[in-house]
């Protein structure tokens, strides 16, 4: 049977700027990267130099058929130094975005994914009481320049990413899964302490005072993130009133066996439910989702020796796509936008099959009227999997990196022509 998708729905892809620009020069993740003993697998360097390519890349998402692009505007671009805006920056990212528009492609806005410019951290950081300020300051200087152009804003990609990462190395730590998603070897103790001490010296800091984006929060951390949103939130409503703001939050699709019921609501309450006071005024939700996890009585469950896995060592679970939204939908009456989902896998067939699963949970959502409004995959192109390097696969697009020429895969026309035809 065919399914069909509303009118208007949003198709697209997305990446964000450190990812896949190339010469992030100004950010905290260039500077960690290219230390010595640096437990990044590979500096991110030229990347997939779309901060040139950026037009052959949005041309290819517009021919596969999709209609929206969901990028990043870099803010250690924009702002380089503190206070001091860089206007060619600017200039690029209006570049892009006529670009989208001249494509007939929505661009999707987000301010801030994951790097952030290393005076930032030098300041303070993630847990400076200052950077919510900071933040909306930036984003209202973009908003001024770019806002007009700008339909859907993003302000913070995965505004809880800590939770998960915290997580994620408590399970490494304790022996089990994880090291895959985090890519570090948490084992090694003298390493990690080496080049924690190495990011401190480049920073100028003592090293438990670096608070980059990507690291361990402190509740006053988590604070600070969700206010750098609302006044984010507060200045763009006033200078572009015609741009939809929201954040995106990285889901799991919490599951619990009997005995891990508990623990299951308690993982619901700390990943989504105790956030959603500051969601109230936004505009839609981004919802980022690439497997499930499932809790029984000691807490979360290694994934199954038996199950397939993806090459960050996800279980391959295309389902906890739908009941995530399902979820979030009966805990906020808002516009929901698949701003990510996907896989890291170099068999295309699997992210094929994968799409399709995905997307019929979404669509019994649409038919149950849950608004979801849009369908972002991750990502349009194979990229800098943070310090993974580029050993993760997770695009639409192949990119051979030695000349930056990109090989579009079966499942990028394959996504395009749902998207052309609304349908499945
Ligand atoms: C992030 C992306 C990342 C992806 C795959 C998401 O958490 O927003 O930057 O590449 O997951 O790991």
């Amino acid at each position: 049977m065919t399914l069909r998708f509303p009118d208007g729905f949003y198709w697209g892809a997305s990446t964000a700027a450190h990812q896949v620009e190339g010469n992030n020069v100004h950010s905290d993740f260039w500077l960690m990267e290219n230390l010595e003993g640096s437990i990044y697998r590979e500096p991110s360097g030229i990347a997939v130099d779309h901060y040139r390519l950026f037009k052959e890349d949005i041309g290819l998402l517009a021919s596969f058929g999709l209609n929206s692009y969901r990028f990043s505007i870099e803010w250690a671009r924009i702002e380089p130094e503190e206070g001091k805006f860089d206007q060619a920056a600017i200039d690029h990212y209006r570049e892009v975005l006529l670009a989208c528009l001249s494509m007939n492609v929505t661009p999707i806005v987000t301010l801030h994914h994951f790097s952030s410019p290393q005076w930032l951290i030098r300041a303070g950081g993630w847990e400076s009481e200052d950077t919510p300020e900071r933040f909306a300051r930036y984003c209202a200087y973009v908003m001024r320049e770019l806002g007009e152009l700008i339909p859907y804003v993003c302000t913070i990609n995965e505004a809880n990413i800590s939770i998960g990462i915290a997580k994620i190395i408590k399970r490494h730590q304790a022996g089990g899964d994880g090291q895959a998603q985090v890519g570090i070897n948490t084992t090694d103790k003298s390493r990690m302490v080496a080049y924690f001490m190495e990011v401190g010296k480049a920073f100028g800091l003592p090293p438990q005072e670096v608070h980059s984006f990507h690291g361990a929060r402190t509740e006053k951390g988590l604070e600070v993130i969700f206010r750098s949103h609302t006044r984010a939130r507060e200045a763009i409503r006033v200078i572009s009133p015609n741009t939809r703001i929201g954040l995106s939050l990285s889901l799991y699709d919490i599951q619990s066996i009997p005995g891990g019921e508990e623990h299951a609501s308690h993982a619901w309450n700390e990943e989504f439910l105790q956030f959603l006071p500051y969601l109230e005024a936004d505009d839609y939700l981004g919802v980022q989702n690439y497997t499930r996890m499932v809790y029984g009585p000691d807490g979360a469950l290694p994934v199954p020796k038996d199950a397939e896995t993806t090459q960050m060592g996800n279980e391959y679970y295309p389902e906890a796509l739908g009941a995530v939204v399902r979820f979030v939908s009966k805990h906020l009456a808002k516009p929901l936008f698949i701003t990510e989902n996907g896989i890291a896998t170099d068999d295309d067939t699997r992210r094929i099959e994968f799409i399709d699963r995905a997307l019929r949970g979404v669509h019994a959502c649409i038919a149950d009227g849950i608004p979801v409004i849009g369908y972002m995959h991750w990502s349009l192109l194979d990229n800098f999997e943070w310090q993974l390097g580029f050993s993760k696969t997770f695009g639409l697009i192949a990119v051979d990196r030695a000349t930056q020429e990109r090989k579009p895969k079966p499942s990028a026309y394959h996504l395009g022509r749902i998207a052309s035809s609304d349908s499945l």
